[in-house]
């Protein structure tokens, strides 16, 4: 924000304005009579004035205004005028009863930053991104072990969140769910453990973002609610054996296996329900595989549409789109921009079209950190998703590889918006490219 001053006639005047001096008076003031004499030394009093007397101009103390005199300027407001100064409905129509016409006003102008103050700020957002990935690694592997613990003694009969409730806390107070968020492309998951930190961080952030750009009000009572609500979405898991859990095998459907894992959200929410968390979270546990057509195989538990709440509707996008990114060890994973496009084909079967349509606003066509191939041969990570739906398909790119395949230690951020020769043409799966080190040449980025 900053300031600038200028001259305004009367009906520009807006309380945005404060005045500075007065410039243009009416036949009143120019010149003055005995009573409008008075009636400026009595309001104006402690200003001064360039007034015309007898064919010269000079400046003044309004104390010494005469009749006669005529008014150019009345400046120096002191403070103690600031009715006479802070433009105000009441002041304006007071102005133009006594014939005042041109002032000399300030006001506060947003200034747009400049193309370079955004080029720096989106460096320096890059910059953090990295070092934060760097350091979410370990507190990821806790979270992990901490859920794996929590369905452990779950399935021991002892209904404990206090270890993941840690994690929660310490993610919401680090910031460190975006950076947990930008890993789930560049990192193996494993079936259930990390999915339910992946798809916490996730959730977070959409749900976040989402309610940035609507006018939707969130359900939980903190940000630390809602990544719990996340994070226990698939806590009825503890009810179905580990070795079904953890079967690298993919079960024939009707199957006993299929059928218990299937039954997990019902047995989430009876838990969750126990346990005393709000309808809202028990809703995401329950209803979380809930498909619009309540006779889709992949619907359960088979419930009407009408049950599954906002959030749960997000939450079940950002499931599945966890699940297809994350490594399985029955198939290779989905890179961040098919699984969005996929999930586009689904959209209007699975779930309403509106709703795909408020994924894709906030997670981008190319998600934060998926690897993308430059018209011009580079490769780079995506850091951003541009708030403009019209321009979803150029974020900003973080280069990591040159066009002939050489990975680069100084790396530039490019901006799409802005570089209107290049485009995105391809996505790329990173650890295909980077193999195991895909995250530590992510952490290892350094924009300029
Ligand atoms: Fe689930
Ligand atoms: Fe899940």
């Amino acid at each position: 924000m900053t300031t600038r001053t200028r001259s305004v006639s009367i009906d520009d005047l807006d309380s945005s304005m404060t005045i500075q001096a007065y410039l243009g008076f009416g036949k009143l003031y120019t010149p003055t009579t005995d009573q409008s004499c008075a009636w400026l030394i009595h309001n104006f009093r402690g200003c001064k004035a360039l007034v015309e007397r007898e064919g010269k101009q000079g400046t003044i103390g309004i104390e010494k205004l005469r009749p006669g005199d005529s008014l150019v300027q009345i400046f120096e407001l002191p403070k103690e005028l600031s009715k006479l100064s802070k433009v105000t409905d009441r002041l304006v129509s007071e102005l133009k009863s006594r014939g005042f016409k041109q002032f000399l006003i300030q006001e506060e102008v947003k200034t747009l930053p400049s193309a370079a103050q955004e080029q720096a700020k989106a460096v320096a957002a890059a910059n953090k991104l990295f070092e934060k990935v760097a350091e979410a690694s370990p507190v990821r592997e806790e979270a992990k072990m901490a859920v794996e613990n929590m369905l452990d003694n779950a399935r021991g009969g002892k209904m404990d969140t206090s270890d993941v409730l840690r994690y929660v806390n310490h993610i919401c107070d680090s910031g460190t769910s975006e950076a947990l968020s930008a890993m789930v492309s560049l990192k193996q998951s494993d079936q259930t453990y990390a999915h339910c930190v992946d798809v916490a961080a996730i959730f977070q952030q959409a749900y976040t973002e989402l309610l940035n750009i609507s006018s939707r009000k969130s359900v939980f009572k903190d940000p630390k609610e809602l990544m719990l609500g996340a994070f226990m979405h698939d806590f009825g898991k503890s009810k179905v054996p580990k070795d079904v859990l953890d079967s690298t095998v993919r079960f024939e459907r009707d199957s006993k296996e299929m059928n218990l894992l299937q039954s997990h959200p019902v047995f989430g929410a009876e838990l969750l329900g126990h346990m005393g968390l709000p309808d809202y979270i028990v809703n995401m546990a329950h209803y979380h595989h809930v498909k619009m057509d309540p006779g889709m195989k992949s619907c359960y538990p088979p419930v009407t549409y009408d049950k599954v709440m906002f959030e749960t509707k997000l939450l079940a996008l950002v499931d599945i789109y966890q699940a297809l990114v994350g490594k399985r060890s029955y198939k290779k994973s989905w890179t961040p921009p098919e699984t969005v496009r996929y999930l586009g084909t689904l959209a209007g079967v699975e779930y309403e079209d509106e709703m795909y349509g408020y994924f894709v606003q906030v997670m981008g066509k190319y998600p934060k950190s998926s690897l993308v191939k430059l018209s011009d041969g580079q490769v780079g990570f995506v850091m951003n998703v541009p708030r403009d739906k019209t321009k979803l398909d150029r974020p900003q790119v973080a280069i990591a590889q040159n066009a002939a395949g050489e990975t680069l230690e100084h790396n530039d951020l490019v901006d799409l918006t802005v570089i209107q020769d290049l485009a995105i043409i391809g996505e790329l799966d990173a650890q295909d490219v980077f193999g195991q080190h895909a995250l530590d040449v992510f952490c290892k980025l350094n924009v300029a």
